[in-house]
């Protein structure tokens, strides 16, 4: 960012309040005196924290440690097991509780795994992998579906104190090499295959391509789940039943240090490499387990349900690991919403009677597109809190899902947070906070943040800048794995000695914080980031394509929408089939998410003098916004003929 950069300017004209029921914030977890004791000394307050909260096998004395900034480290003096956090801790006052309500995408395939089933089976693994020479300076990747066995890898990685590396489901084998390459795993748990929306994802095969070219794999574990046909390396392949089945049902825990990695989970940046955001294990577990508890202020008698996939990291800190340090009962649905009908989820609520639901504005999108008579054939009055991560949430949606969905009577809590943040950053506290629909409002206890300028100066209340974290937190990422450089560059090189998030944000006159949306080349589509530079690659990867850029414009449904601008090489004629042909492609190189729902074919792409493509320009045509000054441009002719054409594609995309 130059300091003639944009300045964010945002219109924001919500003014609706919903302050909190004073029955619920009779009974809140979290009380406003939590930020008055943050704040006089934050560092004594995580530490007082994580001992009341984790159970340590020798507790640590200190917080974090500033001495060699920017990888500081937390609690460092003190020692515990992650898997023991989440389940042998809880043996005594839990075993008996269920810790997931598991739901299969086929009609009636459903489980209740307790506390003790979910232990015995982590040791079981535990001492499979260890059979299969997994130790602890081991890196394991896990390639699978929503189902109970995806927890159970990452808890017996975590026993065994080999971090873990979980690839989300819907990646495909290319995808799924990179990462695997990039992390140096040795060992991977898949399965034979997962549901989704009916249909079978072929996780072996696609393993089995990707493990072509990444020979130091010399385990692969397979969960038998779809039961379909599969390719087989002998000696490398191992069915995940009979490698547990032969093992004992306890598994000596290894105890680590407080900063030894817990796992290493893969997001999109600005350049064509993902990043691998290496999280460690004391003050992830804190950040997570102390957000979890405040943020969705969870009891006993709740039934909690994040809705997020296992392979990113919304289900690593709140499906996983912050839930299963509190000891919470949750529920764990293997498939697509709409599956086998529009009313999926609200069957789920009502079977189950899920008091507390965490998901995605996209999701809450797509049921507002289907209608209220989904969620109205089902009693949702068990529901009491409702939760929202992954990008903006417009107004609308918001009130929609406190009418819809909570009954006007629960709570909203609009969550930021990053897979680098590890956990939630600014939200409402559900007893104390005054909401504001499309605002997540404030920093949680022993969180600070700021809005600045270009110059790394505090912008005043009412006006926009970037968000900024300024001081260490426990949850913090330490590195991007195998490059500290990349993580100086990227986090905390704009402004010294502050954390940069990458997203534009504006502060009200009451200081509430209004996300606008990410700053660099990163699209959110239906709440996960991706990044121009992979998607380009793909394209350009098709041996008809010269050139491709791409932007991300509004959608109502995934809040980002791929728009793809792409230049043919010689004389090759496109046509719709071709267009057809490149979507694919992409879905195959990268995974359907990546899938552009527009392509506009054309004989040359918008560039600055220096050959820099003008992706700003593409953005404003396919939002259909004023052009302004195009005369920096080097080919100035092409802007018509390109933005007649996305006019175009935007008119079928309404059809
Ligand atoms: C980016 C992080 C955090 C887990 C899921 C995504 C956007 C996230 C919000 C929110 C506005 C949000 C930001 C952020 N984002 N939550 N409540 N309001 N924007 O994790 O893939 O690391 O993406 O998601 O742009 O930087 P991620």
């Amino acid at each position: 960012m130059s300091s003639d950069g944009p300045t964010i300017t945002s219109l924001e004209l919500e003014d609706r309040r919903f302050p909190p029921p004073p029955e619920f914030a009779a009974q809140a977890n979290a009380t406003q005196e939590l930020y008055e004791q943050a704040a006089g000394d934050p560092e004594a307050f995580w530490l007082a924290r994580t001992k009341e909260l984790l159970t340590w096998e020798s507790e640590p004395t200190q917080g974090v440690d500033r001495s060699n900034p920017p990888f500081f480290t937390w609690f460092a003096d003190g020692t515990l097991n992650a898997s023991v956090q989440c389940l042998d801790r809880h043996l005594a006052a839990r075993g008996d509780q269920v810790a997931f309500h598991w739901e299969g995408e086929p009609a009636d395939e459903r489980e209740a795994v307790t506390y003790r089933d979910l232990h015995e089976r982590v040791c079981r693994l535990t001492n499979g992998l260890r059979e299969r020479g997994v130790g602890k300076s081991d890196r394991v990747a896990i390639y699978l579906g929503m189902i109970p066995e995806i927890v159970v890898a990452m808890l017996a990685c975590a026993r065994i104190g080999a971090p873990h590396t979980v690839i989300f489901g819907g990646f495909s084998p290319d995808s799924v090499r990179d990462r695997v390459l990039d992390c140096g795993v040795t060992a991977m748990i898949t399965g034979d295959g997962a549901w989704r929306g009916g249909k079978l994802v072929p996780l072996k095969a696609n393993v089995d391509a990707a493990l072509e070219g990444a020979p130091d794999v010399h385990t692969c574990v397979v969960v038998r789940r779809t039961g379909n046909e599969i390719g087989w390396v002998e000696g490398r392949d191992v069915w995940y039943h009979e490698l547990v089945e032969r093992q004992a049902t306890e598994a000596e825990p290894e105890i680590v240090d407080a900063e030894h990695p817990l796992y290493i989970l893969y997001t999109s940046g600005s350049t064509g490499k993902p990043k691998g955001i290496l999280h460690t294990t004391g003050g992830y577990l804190t950040g997570v387990a102390a957000t979890h508890r405040w943020v969705f202020d969870l009891k006993d008698d709740d039934v909690y349900w994040c809705a997020a996939d296992v392979g990113w990291v919304t289900g690593h800190s709140y499906i996983a690991y912050g839930p299963l340090a509190n000891g919470a009962t949750s529920v764990l649905y293997e498939g697509a919403p709409g599956t086998p009908d529009k009313d999926r989820w609200w069957e789920i609520i009502a079977r189950y009677k899920v008091s507390i639901l965490y998901c995605a504005p996209t999701a809450i999108r797509t049921f507002m597109k289907w209608g209220v008579e989904y969620p109205q054939r089902h009693d949702l009055t068990s529901l009491r809190l409702l939760g929202s991560v992954g990008e903006p949430i417009n107004p609308e949606a918001w009130i929609w899902y406190r009418e819809n969905i909570g009954g006007g009577r629960c709570p909203v809590v609009d969550t930021w947070w990053q897979t680098e943040t590890g956990a939630i950053m600014i939200s409402p506290l559900p007893g104390v906070t005054t909401l504001k629909p499309g605002s997540a409002t404030r920093p949680l206890p022993g969180i600070t943040a700021d809005v600045v300028d270009a110059n790394g100066q505090s912008v005043p209340l009412g006006a926009g800048g970037y968000l900024v974290l300024d001081e260490p937190w426990p949850s913090m990422l330490r590195t991007l794995y195998g490059d500290d450089d990349r993580f100086v560059a990227t986090y905390w090189s704009e402004y010294e000695g502050k954390y940069l998030a990458g997203d534009g944000c504006r502060r009200d006159e009451d200081g509430d914080y209004w996300l606008l949306g990410r700053i660099d080349d990163v699209m959110n589509v239906s709440g996960h980031r991706l990044s121009t530079i992979e998607i380009e690659s793909a394209l350009v990867d098709h041996p008809k394509v010269a050139e491709a850029a791409v932007v991300g414009r509004t959608d109502e449904t995934t809040g980002q929408a791929i728009a793809a601008f792409v230049t043919l090489k010689g004389h090759i004629a496109g046509d719709e089939a071709l267009i057809a042909e490149l979507r694919q492609h992409v879905a195959t190189k990268i995974g359907a998410i990546a899938r552009p729902k527009s392509i506009v074919l054309t004989d040359d792409l918008p560039k600055t003098r220096s050959g820099k493509i003008m992706r700003r320009l593409l953005r404003d045509i396919s939002e259909n916004r004023h052009l302004g000054d195009v005369t920096t441009l080097a080919n100035e002719d092409v802007v018509a003929d390109i933005a007649n054409q996305a006019e175009a594609a935007r008119a079928a995309d309404k059809e």
